[in-house]
């Protein structure tokens, strides 16, 4: 199993996360703030690059999950009411909501928002990594 180590990027009013191993590449991120997520830039956030009510916002949209943030002073991120699971043909489950899930050590995580494996394939269980050539789009989840 990979071991995740999200990468920070901070400003003095919010922290973005993103811990690359559990990337769909949904494109949300980039198509909702492309002045804060730009992939052709390094660092490819900038969390000074919107209110952090906006950065917040379309980081809630991020299906894996690779993305989280945290708003200086602020609350810390609502889970979905009730807890969401969608199966997305060929790929993951989608699931969102007030999360525990078990690791193949043993250990709970607690969770907001995860896609899921279930084909098994995946090196970062249990979240999907792509090992089965899984792509999330709009219609997947939402
Ligand atoms: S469902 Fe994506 S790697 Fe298993």
């Amino acid at each position: 199993m990979s071991e995740s180590h999200p990468k920070v990027y901070e400003s003095t009013d919010v922290t973005v996360t993103f811990d690359a191993h559990r990337c769909m590449h949904s494109g949300e991120c980039v198509r909702g703030l492309p002045k804060v997520f730009d992939t052709s830039r390094k660092p490819w956030v900038d969390p000074q690059g919107a209110t952090p009510e906006e950065i917040a916002e379309v980081i809630s949209r991020c299906p894996s999950g690779a993305l989280h943030y945290t708003l200086t002073g602020g609350p810390p991120e609502d889970p979905t009411h009730p807890t969401t699971v969608t199966a997305v043909p060929g790929g993951p489950f989608v699931v969102r909501g007030h999360l525990v899930l078990r690791t193949p050590d043993g250990k709970h995580k607690h969770e907001i928002r995860a896609a899921l494996c279930r084909c098994g394939r995946s090196g970062n269980q249990p979240y999907c990594d792509g090992s089965n050539d899984c792509l999330l789009e709009d219609k997947d989840w939402k």
